[in-house]
């Protein structure tokens, strides 16, 4: 059986756009909950400014005190979106970071507060770095389809990037659909003008789906008719960005691996232990927003 890889990001996207909070305990036992499920790469948390993101503050004690050190058979990641991250992740023992840059000026704006030219010469210094460090160092283009301020991405652009960063080597991109705007066939297009050549270099293209109107079901299976075997989910389908109006959760974890399965795919992801991990955070989402406005 052919195999989907699927990284789960519950613990940064999932977690926050969402209005409660995990303590240090709870995101730890989510972490090796979903190591058990059969993740293999999890997103654990993010190095942002924690007045922006306080969802995200404790991500440095969750690895110092934890993962950093993690003898588990998964990689966890943390998300940086600038030089300074980069500095409190690799302290704080991360050996997976994944930069975010928007291909949308606007978007990168709101979210990182850089020009898309900044980031990405940010990017390009820490790319190095963790080259002489040998950390891993994930890509995330965010805005690839639609952006909540300028509207549709150009397409042209937007595979301009992707084969910008195939030329530079970066082995591990993830296009995402940050609002959940997507349609199938710009999907379909953007991904047969690309995999081909990541699949020729081996490298992993990933795309990461949100389901805002409902779409992210048909994208997901016009990304695995084109090739795509890599892909982002969380927990319950929670998260969201807080920066892109509108933006609804990633698809759900069960949803992606209940249609892979479907479709012929081998995930290696245990449901039964998705779905006890899935209620143990609905059960708490539920007891810390009663009474909040939705
Ligand atoms: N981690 C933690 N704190 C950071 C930081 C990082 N990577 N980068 C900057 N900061 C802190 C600075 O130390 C400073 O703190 P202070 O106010 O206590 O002195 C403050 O943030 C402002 O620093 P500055 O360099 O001016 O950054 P900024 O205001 O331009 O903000 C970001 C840049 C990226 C840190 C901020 O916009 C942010 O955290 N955005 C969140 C992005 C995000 O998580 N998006 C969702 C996921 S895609
Ligand atoms: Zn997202």
């Amino acid at each position: 059986m052919e195999k989907v890889q699927i990284m789960d990001v519950t613990l940064r996207d999932g977690l926050q756009n969402e209005s409660f909070l995990l303590e240090e305990e709870e995101k730890l036992y989510l972490a090796n909950g979903l190591a058990e499920a059969g993740f293999r790469r999890i997103e654990a948390g993010a190095f942002v400014n924690p007045k922006a993101v306080p969802q995200m503050a404790g991500t440095a004690d969750l690895f110092k005190n934890h993962l950093g050190q993690s003898a588990s058979k998964s990689d966890f990641y943390a998300l940086i979106p600038n030089e300074k991250g980069y500095e409190l992740a690799k302290a704080a023992g991360v050996s997976n970071m994944a930069f975010v840059m928007a291909v949308t000026e606007e978007m990168n704006q709101k979210n990182v507060r850089m020009s898309v030219e900044d980031s990405f010469e940010q990017f390009l210094k820490i790319f190095q770095r963790s080259k002489e460090d040998q950390l891993n160092m994930r890509l995330y283009l965010a805005v690839v389809f639609h952006c909540p301020f300028e509207g549709v991405t150009d397409e042209k652009k937007a595979i301009e990037w992707i084969n910008e960063f195939q030329h530079l080597g970066v082995a591990d991109l993830c296009l995402a659909d940050t609002d959940g705007m997507a349609k199938p066939e710009q999907v379909q297009r953007v991904l047969e003008a690309t995999i081909p050549v990541y699949t020729q270099l081996e490298t992993t293209l990933s795309l990461h789906l949100h389901n805002t109107y409902g779409y992210a079901a048909e994208n997901l299976r016009v990304a695995l008719k084109a090739g795509l075997r890599h892909f982002d989910s969380a927990v319950a389908g929670l998260g969201g960005c807080p920066f892109a109006p509108g933006a609804k959760g990633n698809i759900a974890s069960e949803d992606l691996v209940a249609i892979c399965e479907a479709e012929g795919f081998d995930t290696g992801i245990d449901s039964k232990k998705l779905g006890e991990l899935s209620q143990w955070l609905g059960n708490i989402k539920l007891e810390r927003t009663k009474g909040q406005k939705a």
